[in-house]
């Protein structure tokens, strides 16, 4: 073998080095839940540059490889063009995944003694005898994001801490992007550092939001909020003993999850289903959907239902500047989701979005209430036509309370002041 074909051979070895890390980065990229919602959701040109890059590397060095063999000419321009462009593929290939990799697996993990309290959903939440349910939702904190409103989410949570050590609070749902990067463990110890400074005794039940599985966040979001080991035992034992002394409305739902993003929690006649639509229905398997199915059926139709999601259905909202796609009436979700729910459960409420809303379709209510922080969307170009409530700006929570007449829901401004209400009858 000359030299020319030896170079050629170099060449190629390390463009097809450099397509199988980026292959490989990007295999195990789309294999988190996210990912795909993240690349259909207008945010493909990283990928693609990534794959573009490998494959044109693959071409030149293979183009010069052959030409050289074949016509024993030198061609310095190309060889050299493919030498740059074969250890550029290798080196951004495996200067990304090595980034993400080392930034999504490295460093701790929180400890239990990092966390807020994390009951297990199958446990069921228990109430006391002497007054009915009362819980609060509120979502898209973004806790680490610089421009998000931080005193928002701190009067929130100041908020529910009082309740709850008031006694007029039972729990806090929280529907996703806690953090900007999922990735990142700094943001994931900001978010749990100021629940578990600001609410130390609040209940937290949480769901995974787009930003939050950004790029094997899962990882972390699992690690943060999932109620396992001994910390969630204590806390479990802890609920039943509470359960047993109070002499609540107690129904125990001992059923297996479908996945960790997925979770049924039974609050007397209330019951609460947290769906796994991070970005849209990409991530929501079969299994997940029989999941889903067999719960609606299993739980009384005078009773209420409530479903949580992190990506919303109906809603109001505008065309992103920066990737051209609606957020608003989440065409995907409303087609492949929303029939399983419409005119069955009472209420879905979800964040994603940052308004606050409240939407009367399909024989169903739908809430939206992106509003614990996180900075507000634009003014939105697309009003839904089921809107009842609408609002912009403002930060908050929704209350859910079991009242005579049904089920209570209030849109609440960071200072407890009722922007919206309304009673969702019993059946
Ligand atoms: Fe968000
Ligand atoms: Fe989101």
């Amino acid at each position: 073998m000359d030299e020319r074909n030896r170079f050629g051979t170099w060449q190629i070895w390390i463009a097809a080095t450099g397509a199988l890390v980026s292959g490989a980065f990007l295999l195990w990229a789309f294999s988190r839940p996210g990912t795909l919602g993240l690349y259909r959701w207008g945010y493909k040109a990283p990928f693609l540059a990534l794959m573009g890059l490998a494959a044109f590397a693959l071409i030149v060095t293979g183009a010069y490889r052959i030409i050289a063999s074949k016509t024993g000419r030198r061609i310095v321009f190309l060889g050299c063009f493919g030498a740059i462009v074969a250890i550029l593929s290798l080196g951004v290939g495996g200067g990304v995944a090595t980034f993400i990799l080392l930034k999504a697996y490295g460093g701790d993990l929180p400890a239990a003694a990092d966390k807020p309290i994390l009951p297990d959903p199958r446990l069921g939440l228990a109430v006391p005898a002497s007054r009915s349910l009362r819980v609060a939702l509120s979502s898209d904190p973004h806790f680490d994001r610089d421009i998000s409103n931080h005193e928002a989410t701190a009067a929130i949570l100041t908020r529910a801490q009082a309740e709850v050590q008031a006694g007029s609070l039972d729990a806090f749902f929280m529907l996703g992007d806690f953090v900007e990067m999922g990735f990142l463990a700094s943001g994931w110890n900001a978010a749990l550092g100021e629940l578990k400074r600001l609410a130390p005794d609040v209940p937290f039940y949480a769901l995974m939001g787009n930003h939050d599985a950004m790029v094997g966040g899962d990882r972390r979001w699992r690690a943060a909020f999932q109620p396992s080991g001994p910390e969630a035992k204590s806390i479990n034992d802890q609920q039943s003993s509470q359960a047993a002394s109070d002499q609540p409305v107690f129904q125990s739902a001992a059923f297996a999850q479908p996945s960790p993003y997925m979770w049924r929690l039974d609050a007397g006649r209330v019951h609460f289903i947290a769906i796994n639509l991070p970005w849209g229905p990409e991530d929501f398997s079969r299994r997940e959907r029989t999941w889903l199915a067999a719960q609606l059926d299993s739980i009384p139709q005078d009773d209420f239902t409530v479903v949580l999601s992190h990506s919303f259905f109906h809603s109001s909202g505008y065309v992103d500047e920066d990737t051209g796609m609606p957020w608003y009436e989440h065409a995907e979700n409303l087609v492949s989701v929303a029939p399983l729910l419409a005119s069955r459960v009472d209420l879905v409420v979800s964040g994603h979005n940052h308004y606050m809303e409240w939407i009367e379709a399909d024989g169903t209510a739908w809430a939206v209430v992106g509003a614990m922080g996180g900075k507000p969307d634009p003014e939105p170009s697309y009003r839904s036509t089921g809107s009842v409530f609408f609002s912009r700006g403002k930060f908050g929570r929704l209350v859910l309370q079991l009242v005579t007449a049904g089920l209570s829901c209030s849109f609440e401004d960071i200072s407890g002041q009722t922007l919206f209400s309304r009673i969702i009858p019993w059946s």
